[in-house]
């Protein structure tokens, strides 16, 4: 045997499927300079494929065994100055290390040679692959880099990314690289603004910082990122850091100002009205209505330039709200909507328009000089309150002009009509036409005007009756009942404002609860009912009614007491049911709260004061009761909001002494949750390991709570307290919801363990529950999943029958962790 004692060797035990869960090398040191054949590292002369470490040095790596009439090798071929083989033995070994990232695979050609140097057998094809060990780290492709985030940008949104390399095998964890910030300078927050992908090494603003970040606070971060190497797996991956400066700007993405167009525009559409700016590229710019309009006379193009499509008219719509929004791709909202605000600004663009086709005004004969006999509207749909609608007058014909063709004067800016002569006379004309002419800066109108010479208001109306004394009513007639007829006469000129005739209340119905009108032409007055009745607020009125002329009384005569009449009504009553002050009862309770506990008092009372009892109906889960007489609501039993959060009963109320007459409203309850569910587990899948254990592995639990998560529950796990359990088992945090569990060692044997596991939530008080973890230990298939012999529902069969029964296999597909 050949002996190379002095050196210590490593040799990898090699079939080419690396087996990344063994030890990568193995120790072979004095007691194999002796017999190498027991390691199975000799052989005849064939085509052999090696892996072989990086790095470690000279080492051994196989034995060829020669074959008369061979009496040593020869190799040839990537050699590299390393790799070498003793002639006379056939020990293939490397003087020196071999490094992947140089050169990660070795050809060679080894023959067999004769005594005389002839070639006896070969040659043959022998690789060594070098195996990557982790001997590089990650390095960042720069020292510092500069990003530049606006505010208010999207929650993990990237807006730079930093990238390291690892010169290590990247089929390998050794150049499996992540990334974390290890320093956020300042931090001023309880969370980070920023957050890196630990895979992509993209940086974007956290949740919070999407919410916090302001220029006008601090426009400068400086990060300080971390890279590690195998997948940050473990705690001696290789790890570098860079610098990230990061500056914050402000957000493009603003309200322009108030949009001012004006209306009847002439200009070419569509026209660019506004523009805005989303923070990020290549995003979809729309626009939605603020309120349902036959059409949104507005665009926006994919620059974000808002356009108006069409001339706008002011008087149709003086101003405009809508959204411009942005979406990527996908359809998904990116900025927060922006409310555009557009005002139309008026032009004299609409005519005077005359109020009445034709304005009739009467003038009684006699009356005087300079008197004001009535006006003349007019009206213009531009803007109120600007010359654009500032209406002029002029009278400019009078038809017919006798006595004079100046009777009339109207006043330039108010439209009033008043008399320029002394008193008309119906003998010389009864009816003059009048056309006004009212302009404003742009436009003029004509409007009609007809003025009828009446004879004097010299006779009062006289009423039938100074007195219609009682009226009996009850107080459930509907609005708008005539309740009563009058009658008053006027002796002056029929149909014209000195004999028509209106009736006022003048005295007892201070709420108008009444209203009296005239038919024209027999001057007849119907009393209405105008407001509804109400006995239990006012069971009679005493009524005063005056009739009087629109037109005035000619000086000298004055309206006396034939003028006025009298009545009453009396309101009778009508039984109403019982009144609750309220539609909807609204209360909140906590769900603990005791049995019999008052949650209510729900008051109804009635119009006409008889006694009122209470009752419930709906109350579907028996859970309150009312008392009859109070309407105080208690609860009957215990409350439970996981089976019903808002709960609603209708609570009647009815007439002690006549049942029928009864009324109803609703309670809700909202009941507030308390903690009184103990956390569960949230999976019901059976964790397993495989074995035998190698060491690091771990498994997800996760927790669950019924309890109202107001923002979400956070859980604690951890063992129960004893010797056994802590001895064989871990329990890390993952996070608020997820913990790890892990063996401590790995002497586990192939059964199912019992891990006892207590799980608290974050109520207050906290509530525990102890809970069994199964875990299997199980032989795995080359998957990684458990094979567990399934169990026997009863006991073992005796030997005899034992034949023909059949072992199945579960086949477990599980969600544990294997880390190695
Ligand atoms: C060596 O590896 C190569 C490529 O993987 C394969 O084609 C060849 O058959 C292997 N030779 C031996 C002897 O295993
Ligand atoms: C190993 O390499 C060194 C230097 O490169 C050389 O001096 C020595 O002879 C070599 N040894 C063998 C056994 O090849
Ligand atoms: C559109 O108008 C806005 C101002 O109203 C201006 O800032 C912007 O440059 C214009 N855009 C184009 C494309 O003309
Ligand atoms: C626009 O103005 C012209 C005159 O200036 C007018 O005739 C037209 O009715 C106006 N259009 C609208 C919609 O107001
Ligand atoms: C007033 O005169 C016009 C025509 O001049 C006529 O149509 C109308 O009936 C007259 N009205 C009265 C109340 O005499
Ligand atoms: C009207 O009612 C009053 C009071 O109830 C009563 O005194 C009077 O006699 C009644 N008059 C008539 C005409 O019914
Ligand atoms: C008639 O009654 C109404 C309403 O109370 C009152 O405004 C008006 O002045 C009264 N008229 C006379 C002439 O008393
Ligand atoms: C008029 O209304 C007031 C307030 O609503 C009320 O207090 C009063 O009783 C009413 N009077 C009558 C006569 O209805
Ligand atoms: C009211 O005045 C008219 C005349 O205008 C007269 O006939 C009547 O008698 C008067 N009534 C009373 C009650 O004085
Ligand atoms: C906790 O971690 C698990 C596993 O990584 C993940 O699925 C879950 O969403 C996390 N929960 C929270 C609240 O972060």
């Amino acid at each position: 045997m050949f002996k190379l004692c002095g050196l210590q060797f490593l040799l990898a035990i090699h079939s080419q499927a690396s087996l990344s869960c063994f030890p990568p090398s193995l120790s072979v040191s004095q007691a194999l300079c002796h017999n190498l054949e027991d390691l199975h590292v000799t052989g005849p002369l064939k085509d052999m494929n090696f892996s072989v470490p990086e790095g470690g040095g000279v080492r051994f790596i196989y034995q060829f065994t020669s074959e008369p009439p061979a009496v040593s090798f020869r190799v040839t071929g990537e050699k590299d100055g390393i790799i070498d083989i003793v002639p006379r033995t056939g020990i293939l070994y490397l003087n020196g290390s071999l490094d992947w990232e140089t050169k990660a695979v070795h050809r060679l050609q080894v023959e067999s040679l004769d005594e005389k140097g002839k070639v006896v057998k070969g040659p043959y094809a022998v690789t060594i692959h070098v195996e990557d060990i982790n001997d590089n780290p990650p390095e960042f492709d720069q020292k510092e880099y500069t990003g530049v985030v606006r505010q208010n940008s999207r929650p993990g949104k990237p807006f730079m990314y930093v990238h390291a390399t690892d010169r290590d095998d990247p089929t390998t964890p050794h150049a499996q690289l992540t990334y974390s910030i290890l320093h956020h300078f300042p931090n001023p927050y309880t969370e980070m603004l920023f957050q890196i992908d630990s895979v992509t090494g993209a940086i974007s603003p956290s949740k919070m910082g999407s919410y916090y970040l302001d220029p006008q606070k601090q426009d400068t971060f400086t990060l300080v990122v971390t890279v590690k190497d195998m997948a940050g797996m473990t705690t001696n991956a290789f790890t570098s850091s860079a610098d990230v400066l990061i500056t914050v700007k402000e957000s493009m993405w603003k309200v322009p100002p108030t949009i001012h167009i004006q209306e009847n525009s002439t200009q070419v559409h569509p026209v660019n009205i506004s523009q805005v700016h989303s923070n990020e590229l290549d995003v979809i710019y729309d626009l939605f209505e603020k309120e349902k309009l036959p059409r949104l006379p507005f665009s926006i193009d994919q620059n974000g330039v808002i356009y108006v499509t069409e001339p706008l008219d002011r008087e149709e719509d003086d101003s405009y709200a809508f959204f411009v929004v942005t979406k990527d791709n996908k359809g998904e909202l990116v900025d927060k909507p922006l409310q555009i605000h557009v005002v139309v600004e008026d032009i004299n663009d609409n005519p005077p328009v005359c109020q009445q086709a034709l304005t009739v005004i009467e003038v009684q004969e006699n009356e005087g000089l300079g008197s004001n006999i009535g006006t003349v509207f007019a009206t213009d749909m531009d803007e109120k309150d600007t010359l654009n609608s500032r209406l002029q007058f002029k009278i400019e014909s009078q038809v017919p002009s006798v006595p004079a063709s100046n009777l009339f004067f109207i006043q330039q800016d108010t439209g009033i009509l008043q008399l320029t002569s002394r008193s008309l006379n119906k003998r010389i004309a009864s009816n003059y036409s009048l056309k006004v002419l009212v302009t404003d800066a742009v436009f003029q109108t004509r409007c009609d005007v007809q003025i009828h010479v009446i004879d004097i208001n010299d006779q009062i109306p006289i009423f039938e009756k100074s007195d219609y004394h009682n009226v009996t009513i009850a107080e459930s007639k509907p609005v708008g009942t005539v309740i009563l007829e009058i009658q008053a006469t006027d002796g002056d000129e029929p149909a014209t404002g000195s004999s028509y005739i209106i009736y006022q209340v003048k005295e007892g119905d201070p709420n108008d609860t009444f209203i009296i009108e005239t038919d024209p032409e027999t001057n007849r007055g119907f009393v209405k009912i105008n407001k509804a009745l109400d006995f239990e607020a006012a069971p009679m009125y005493n009524l005063v009614i005056n009739a009087t002329n629109p037109e005035p009384l000619v000086p000298g005569v004055q309206y006396n007491s034939s003028s006025l009449t009298l009545f009453k009504v009396f309101v009778t009553n009508v039984d109403e049911p019982p009144v609750f002050p309220k539609t909807v009862y609204k209360g909140e309770v906590s769900e603990d709260i005791p049995v019999g506990s008052l949650v209510m008092t729900v008051e109804a009372y009635d119009p006409e004061g008889a006694v009122v009892r209470y009752s419930l109906e709906g109350d579907i889960r028996k859970w309150l009761k009312i008392d009859s007489a109070t309407g105080h609501i208690y609860t009957a039993s215990t409350l439970d909001r996981e089976q019903e959060e808002i709960y609603t009963v209708h609570v009647v109320a009815s007439e002690l002494s006549n049942t029928a007459q009864k009324s109803k409203t609703t309670l809700t309850l909202h009941l507030h949750d308390v903690n009184d569910n103990p956390p569960r587990l949230a999976m019901d899948y059976p964790l397993f390991f495989c074995h035998p254990l190698i060491g690091g592995e771990r498994a997800f639990l996760q927790a669950t709570d019924d309890d109202e998560q107001r923002y979400y529950s956070r859980f604690t796990f951890s063992l129960v307290d004893d010797m056994n359990t802590r001895n064989n088992w871990e329990i890390s945090k993952v996070n608020a919801t997820h913990a790890y569990l892990s063996p401590k060692h790995a002497n586990f044997e192939e059964k199912v363990y019992n891990v006892p596991v207590i799980i608290s939530d974050n109520g207050k008080p906290p509530l525990g529950r102890q809970v069994n973890l199964e875990v299997n230990i199980c032989k795995c298939s080359s998957e990684k999943s458990c094979f567990i012999e399934v169990q026997r529902e009863h006991s073992w069969p005796s030997t005899g029958q034992a034949i023909g029964i059949l072992i199945g296999v579960l086949l477990i597909i599980g969600r544990s962790l294997f880390l190695c």
